[in-house]
């Protein structure tokens, strides 16, 4: 088991901000995730599950113990009407959909280029171009990490939402996903409804076609953490009443939503467009110049210039049209989860 004491994070986490861990390890198997936590000079210390980082957000050193996920491998087995891949929960999830689809295996294309590992997918129920995981989960495996034992849970019981699952809930902080099973049907139907998928040949649609343009819109729309450190959306599109979203539209007529269960679903990223913030920085932070639901680091960003561009953000959007906006990015503090309204109290 490798491990590091004072360790930068920078390179761990997709918004490339630095920040310290007390001790950092690279976990490559089950039993080395049971080491971990019955090592016996960690075992009081806080301990930190972390993929790829790229929905994260350190805001002060950890003082902790940070495991990365490397559990790496996948099986394939097939049934009459599917493949059903088991895949181990470090496996790269990027990657995994561009191998799928190169072994004929189709289903898996809306969610092409979502960064991260397949072991993170269940925890927000990942979602891209009218795709969410769940729509292609057969189950999740898990290590209980007060028992060390590795149980399944069905799709049904991971009580999948938009962004969310049980994973956030009833089992928060209680297990680490070690393997993942996916199902892809063999009689595929394409997913072609949402937005920039609509413009394609609807007749003659292969899974390659959807996968090339979902890649081709996302390189367009989103920057590449690579490039400008970011976590993808910051926030999540809030869901409002019909009611509000009725009295918003004489002054909004353009406001962008859509009905779902419970009220209608508003694009975040259209009300801090048009609250004019695109392109605002702070510090070294600034919202996306193209896609103002992302923050990105610009310039050597500290985590303080995230939490008060965030801040600004999350009150304009109040003043202006009475919408509370919930990160979608976790936020790490220095021995647990916090929230940015923890950190700066609302101004309105
Ligand atoms: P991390 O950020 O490392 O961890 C996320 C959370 O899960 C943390 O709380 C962590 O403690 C916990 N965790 C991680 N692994 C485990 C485990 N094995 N067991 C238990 N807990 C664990 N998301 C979307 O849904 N759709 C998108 O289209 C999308 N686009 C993005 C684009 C960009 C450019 C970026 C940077 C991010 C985007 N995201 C998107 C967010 C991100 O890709 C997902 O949330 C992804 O699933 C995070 O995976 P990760 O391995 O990086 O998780
Ligand atoms: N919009 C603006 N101005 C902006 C940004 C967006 O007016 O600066 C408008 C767009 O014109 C569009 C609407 O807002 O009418 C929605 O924009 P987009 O289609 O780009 O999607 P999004 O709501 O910004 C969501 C997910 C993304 C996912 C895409 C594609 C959330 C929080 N975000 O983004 O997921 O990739 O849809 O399905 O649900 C992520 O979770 O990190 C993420 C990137």
């Amino acid at each position: 088991m490798q491990s590091q004491t004072q360790a930068n994070l920078s390179a761990y986490h997709t918004f490339g901000i630095d920040q310290t861990c007390q001790h950092l390890v690279h976990v490559q198997s089950v039993q080395e995730i049971i080491d971990v936590y019955q090592h016996r000079e960690w075992q009081t210390l806080p301990k930190l599950i972390l993929g790829k980082g790229s929905n994260m957000l350190f805001t002060q050193p950890y003082q902790g113990v940070v495991l990365v996920n490397q559990l790496l491998g996948k099986t394939v087995t097939e049934s009459t009407d599917a493949w059903h891949l088991h895949i181990q929960a470090g496996e790269d999830w990027p990657s995994l959909v561009a191998w799928s689809l190169e072994q004929g295996f189709s289903g898996l294309e809306n969610l092409a280029l979502i960064p991260g590992c397949a072991g993170s997918a269940p925890i927000q129920n990942i979602g891209a171009y009218g795709m969410e995981f769940k729509d292609v989960c057969e189950y999740v495996e898990f290590l209980d990490l007060t028992t060390f034992q590795t149980q399944r849970l069905t799709r049904e019981q991971c009580l999948f939402g938009y962004r969310d699952s049980i994973f956030k809930h009833q089992l928060y902080q209680r297990v680490m996903i070690t393997a993942v099973g996916i199902k892809l049907d063999k009689q595929w139907q394409p997913k072609a409804e949402y937005g920039p998928l609509k413009a394609l040949p609807q007749h003659a649609l292969t899974a390659n076609m959807i996968f090339d343009q979902v890649c081709s819109v996302r390189r367009e729309k989103l920057p590449d953490p690579e490039r400008q450190g970011n976590a993808g959306s910051f926030f999540k599109n809030p869901v409002i009443s019909e009611q509000q979203f009725q009295a918003l539209k004489p002054r909004f007529p353009d406001i962008v939503g859509f009905s779902v269960e419970g009220g209608v679903k508003v694009a975040a990223g259209w009300l801090i467009d048009h609250c004019g913030l695109k392109g605002l920085k702070l510090g070294g932070a600034q919202i996306h110049p193209n896609q103002a639901l992302v923050i990105v680091n610009v310039a050597k960003a500290s985590a303080n210039d995230v939490i008060q561009l965030a801040a600004k953000v999350r009150d304009t959007v109040w003043e202006t049209y009475q919408i509370h906006l919930e990160h979608e990015v976790r936020f790490i503090g220095a021995t647990e989860e916090t929230y940015l309204d923890q950190l700066v109290e609302r101004q309105a």
